[in-house]
């Protein structure tokens, strides 16, 4: 890790190799720290788990999109300008204080109901099986593209009736602007993502049906709906939020099992734990490791560290989720543990809506693939390589041998 003319430091490749010994050394050294992210916006870096928690929480730090570009553009130390979001994208909940969240995230809750979440239990269990299915009989296979990102993929497309012949083009846009590690493209995928979910809406409003989206789009409290703009910002986010986190809950949870055989054998012997052991998935390795930008609207203290009005901070929550003061022996993986109180899905307004299919998926996922196959890390597991964001923790492939168990 190096440091800038700031005196920041700034994200180095090494960090996403192992950002787990990186943050263990900064939850000792303070409260919030402050680095450079790869394209050069300059953040206060919250790391424990107390602080991250009341950062997520505390109205102090905002996450409206209105005031984020003048903020960027006083924290920016990267080339050219900071790059923002085409604005037809950004006007979701997660970039909304209250009262504005709160109306939003009523509207959707009405749509999202956990009868809704609970009615697409067969479906994701046929989607698993069909993947299992084509995967059995290869011997070796990729089990991000085999069935960690297909599954969450083809749910909430199903759920927002993107057509399948699309998924393509929605994985690439997606990529681009999540990863944010191609900036020259991220306009042009801005645009072709806005105009692709405004067709989307355009078509639901003419043919209504009794599915997620209908009722979505014709969602009102007290007569207010969601305008076109929220509307298509509204289905970005859950399409994006939907299928960018649960592949690395599948992916990054199943590769510590594999690393950890005795844990494997524990759940193989006791499938009453598998709850449990995606709550320590999430807990461990979670699939989010810096949650969204939040910046001071005046000074607050932050532990011993006091952070000015006007800038970013992000609060870590594969950091936090390490804390030792929050979790004995918190970098040993032990699917047994009480790991409930982790903050993988995030603390407080914007707590993540997701979270029920997101289990459900995990446990389908998991389940499924462990009644169906013995399985082994195919590669060691040093020679794996982790993404290149400071957003999402995840893998981009993992190569597993899978024998049927009969
Ligand atoms: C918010 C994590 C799956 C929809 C969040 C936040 C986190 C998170 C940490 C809060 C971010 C912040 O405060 O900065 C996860 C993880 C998932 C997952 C770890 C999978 C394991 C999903 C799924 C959906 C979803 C499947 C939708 C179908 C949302 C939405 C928000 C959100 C809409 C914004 C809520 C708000 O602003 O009030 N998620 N998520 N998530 N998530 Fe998830």
């Amino acid at each position: 890790m190096g440091e800038t003319a700031t005196g920041a430091m700034r994200i180095s490749p090494e960090y996403f190799v192992d950002p787990h010994s990186i943050h263990a050394r900064l939850r000792e050294e303070a409260a919030a720290t402050q680095i450079v992210l790869p394209r050069g916006l300059r953040v206060w870096l919250v790391t424990r788990y107390e602080e991250a928690r009341f950062v997520l929480a505390d109205p102090r730090f905002s996450k409206d999109h209105a005031g984020i570009n003048e903020v960027a553009t006083r924290h920016w130390e990267g080339e050219g300008d900071p790059v923002m979001f085409d604005q037809s994208l950004v006007r979701h909940m997660l970039n909304s204080d209250p009262p504005n969240h709160t109306r939003l995230r009523k509207l959707v809750t009405k749509a999202f109901t956990p009868k809704r979440v609970e009615a697409l239990r067969p479906r994701i269990q046929e989607i698993t099986d069909e993947l299992l299915e084509a995967a059995a009989g290869q011997g070796e296979v990729d089990l991000v593209e085999a069935l960690a990102f297909p599954l969450p993929i083809t749910v909430i497309c199903e759920l927002l009736n993107v057509p399948m012949e699309h998924r393509d083009d929605f994985r690439r846009w997606s990529n681009i602007l999540v990863a944010g590690n191609q900036p020259e493209l991220l306009q042009e995928a801005g645009q072709a993502m806005a105009g692709f979910l405004a067709g989307l809406v355009a078509d639901k409003r003419a043919n209504p049906g009794d599915d997620f989206f209908s009722a979505l789009v014709h969602a009102s409290e007290d007569d207010d709906r969601l305008d076109e703009v929220e509307l298509i910002s509204m289905a970005f986010l859950l399409l994006v939020a939907g299928h960018e986190t649960t592949v690395n809950l599948i992916a990054t949870g199943v590769f510590n099992l594999l690393k950890h055989p005795d844990q494997l054998e524990k759940l193989r012997a006791d499938r009453s734990l598998l709850p449990g052991a995606i709550e320590e998935f999430l807990r461990y390795e979670g699939p989010v490791n810096q949650a969204t930008f939040r910046y001071t609207t005046e000074d607050v203290q932050v532990g011993d560290v006091l952070i000015p009005e006007g800038h970013f901070v992000l609060a870590s929550l594969i950091s936090a989720n390490r804390d030792e003061s929050r979790f004995p022996d918190a970098d040993t993986f032990d699917i047994t543990r009480p790991a409930g109180g982790h903050l993988a899905f995030g603390h407080g307004v914007h707590y993540c809506l997701g979270a029920p299919l997101a289990r459900l998926e995990g446990e389908i996922a998991v389940g499924s693939l462990l009644d169906r196959f013995d399985i082994a890390l195919a590669a060691e597991p040093d020679t794996l390589k982790w993404r290149e964001s400071t957003l999402m923790r995840g893998l981009y492939s993992l190569p597993v041998s899978l024998s049927d168990r009969g």
